[in-house]
C-alpha cells in the first residue's frame, strides 16, 4: 500500500490579499485554524525579509493558536534566524531570498562553496537552538548530498520548474527529475517533501511518487478558497492527493 502523505498549508497570500489594502483583514492566523481544521498535517508560513505579506505578530499569532507543527519558511538572514530562535518553529525550511522575486524562484544552492558554508552555520545554529531544519533545493543529487552533508534533518524538493512546464515532454522530463532525486535522497535516508507552483492538476503526477512524504502548498489552495471557502478549498487538496496517492 502506498504510505500516507502530509499536506502543509503555507497561508502567506492570505497576508498578500491584507497588504493589497493595509487593512487588517483578512487575518492569516485564521486561515491557519481553518486549515487545521480541514485536516492538514502543518501550517507553513514564509517571514521574509521585506516583510511583504506575512508580519512577525502574524507568525507569533499563528505560533499561539495552531495545534499542528508550524514550519517557518525564511531566509538565513541573521535577524530571521535570531526571530525563529525565540518562537522555536517545529520546522524551519531555509530558501534563497531576493527582494525582487514575485516568489521564491528556484532551490537554494548548496553546491555553491559560499552558500554552503553560510548554509551550514544557519543550519547549525538553529539546530542548536532546538529547531530542525528543511533545505529547499532542486532535485539534484549534488544539492542531496550536500543538504546531507550539512545536516539537514530533511529536504523539500523545488517543484517550480515542473510546475511551469508547458509541454508535456519537458513535464514529464521535470517529473522525471524529481522521482530520480526522491528515490536517491530516500536512500540517503532523508524524509523528503516537495512544493512550490503544486495545484489542483499538476499534483496528481507528483503524489505517485512515494518517496514524497510531505507536500506543501499555498498558491492555488487561497486562490480557490476565494470562490469556495477556505475549509472546502483545503479538503479537496487533501482529496485529490490520497485518491490519487492510492492508485
Ligand atoms: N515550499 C516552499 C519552500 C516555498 O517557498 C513555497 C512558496 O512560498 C511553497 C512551498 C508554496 O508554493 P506555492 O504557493 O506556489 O504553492
Amino acid at each position: 500500500m502506498a504510505s500516507a502523505i502530509r499536506l502543509g498549508v503555507n497561508i502567506d497570500h492570505i497576508a498578500t490579499l491584507r497588504q493589497a489594502r493595509g487593512t487588517s483583514y483578512p487575518e492569516p492566523a485564521i486561515g491557519a485554524l481553518l486549515s487545521e481544521y480541514a485536516g492538514c498535517s502543518s501550517i507553513v508560513a514564509h517571514l521574509r525579509e521585506d516583510r511583504r505579506h506575512i508580519k512577525g505578530r502574524d507568525i507569533l499569532l499563528i505560533k499561539k493558536a495552531i495545534k499542528v507543527p508550524f514550519n517557518m519558511e525564511m531566509s538565513i538572514n541573521k535577524d530571521i534566524v535570531e526571530f525563529a530562535l525565540k518562537i522555536k518553529p517545529e520546522q524551519s525550511t531555509l530558501v534563497p531570498e531576493r527582494r525582487q522575486e514575485l516568489t521564491t524562484e528556484g532551490g537554494i544552492d548548496i553546491v555553491n562553496k559560499n552558500n554552503y558554508k553560510k548554509v551550514e552555520k544557519a543550519v547549525k545554529v538553529l539546530k542548536d537552538g532546538g529547531v530542525s531544519v528543511s533545505l529547499f533545493i532542486d532535485p539534484n543529487e549534488k544539492q542531496i548530498e550536500n543538504a546531507r552533508k550539512i545536516g539537514a534533518d530533511m529536504i523539500e524538493f523545488n517543484t517550480g520548474k515542473y510546475s511551469e512546464a508547458k509541454l508535456a515532454a519537458s513535464i514529464k522530463k521535470e517529473l522525471l527529475k524529481i522521482k530520480k532525486a526522491a528515490a536517491f535522497a530516500k536512500d540517503l535516508g532523508f524524509f523528503v517533501a516537495a512544493g512550490h507552483g503544486i495545484d489542483y492538476e499538476n499534483v496528481k503526477e507528483i503524489v505517485k511518487i512515494k518517496e514524497i512524504e510531505e507536500l506543501n502548498i499555498g498558491h492555488s489552495i487561497i486562490c480557490r478558497s476565494v470562490f469556495i471557502g477556505l475549509v472546502a478549498a483545503v479538503e479537496e487538496m487533501l482529496g485529490t492527493i490520497q485518491s490519487r496517492r492510492k492508485e
